[in-house]
């Protein structure tokens, strides 16, 4: 018996991942570019055997499709592996529209792999925290992270890549939560909805690997308007796909469209280089930097239940023993 203690952080998408070419081994069919946050956090303890498989989520038993998920994800460290404990907690509020699947899965084939006493190579990690979650390839790094989409059949370069570390940019992430309501349409069936269905499609994968270019340029040269734009260029070329699939997927709510009409309002009458992203669900995410980032929280306040303010987070890593 052994046990492991993995803390990772969940990542926004700043060029976004929409699109499988491979569902069953989870692989892009574009490249994506993220921010890690810090401040929230998932932390997973394995116990690489125990009596039976358990597996615990914020204090309680997981849901049997939770549990179902973590239960496969043990399997390809180890198809031979003995049951196992796995206990999880997230540090933020489920539904605070940040990704959560992709800080579990970065931390749990962080944890998973040093219980069972295996190489914990990031890449490799990455490589398997994408079958759990793809969003969570990228959370085994800190600060700004490259997925790249990959050629091979198996997968295995299609992984993360760090692209600049946290302390290399200050920006913030400033998230306006608008519901917490649980998603109507999770992102693997949306996914494969808009490939079958959405006549924007062929686009959207057309013009993803110039807007991952653009992106990564402007990361590296710490040019927040540029990376500003071809953020919100993304953003709105995915939900455009998401609205044209059949039936559509809108994850948008009236509180989503008052928060994005503020921070546009905010950017040009004041000139705050405030620029606005969201994934699949209604949260309002905003970068801008460290200086302007109460002022972008004050004027989303009034549409939103809470609001946070996130700068960059660091990589996944392990707890001392
Ligand atoms: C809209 O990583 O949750 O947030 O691979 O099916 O688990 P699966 O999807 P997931 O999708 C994230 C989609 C997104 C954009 C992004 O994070 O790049």
């Amino acid at each position: 018996m052994s046990t492991a203690t993995a803390v990772a952080h969940p990542n926004i998408a700043l060029v976004k991942y929409w699109g499988k070419r491979d569902v069953p081994r989870n692989l892009p069919a574009v490249p994506s570019l993220s921010l890690t946050l810090g401040g929230f956090e998932t932390r997973t303890t394995v116990t690489w055997g125990a009596p039976t498989d358990t597996v615990e989520l914020d204090g309680a038993p997981a849901p049997e499709k939770a549990a179902a998920k973590v239960r496969a994800f043990l399997d390809l460290l180890d198809p031979q592996r003995p049951p196992c404990r796995v206990v999880s907690a997230n540090s933020f509020p489920t539904g605070a529209g940040l990704a959560s699947s992709a800080s579990a899965f970065a931390a749990l084939a962080l944890a998973g792999a040093a219980a069972a006493g295996q190489d914990t190579d990031p890449v490799r990690l990455s490589i398997l925290a994408r079958q759990g979650s793809g969003s969570a390839s990228r959370s085994l790094w800190g600060g700004f992270v490259v997925w790249q989409a990959g050629e091979r059949a198996d997968g295995l370069d299609s992984h993360g890549v760090p692209l600049l570390p946290a302390d290399a940019w200050d920006v913030r992430m400033v998230v306006g939560v608008v519901s917490t309501a649980a998603k109507a349409v999770g992102s693997t069936e949306g996914m494969e909805r808009s490939r079958a269905t959405s006549p924007l499609y062929a686009t959207w994968l057309a013009q993803a690997a110039s807007d991952l270019d653009e992106g990564r340029r402007a990361v590296l040269a710490r040019d927040l308007d540029g990376l500003g734009r071809v953020m919100e260029a993304s953003t709105y070329k995915m939900h455009a796909t998401m609205m044209t699939s059949q039936p559509p997927l809108l994850y948008w709510q009236p509180g989503s469209v008052a928060c994005l009409q503020a921070v546009w309002r905010l950017r040009a009458e004041e000139g705050v280089s405030a620029w606005t992203t969201m994934d699949a669900g209604p949260q309002v995410k905003v970068l801008c930097a460290a200086a302007d980032a109460e002022r972008v929280a004050a004027v989303l306040a009034p549409h939103a239940a809470r609001v946070h303010v996130l700068g960059p987070g660091g990589p996944a890593r392990l707890e001392p023993a």
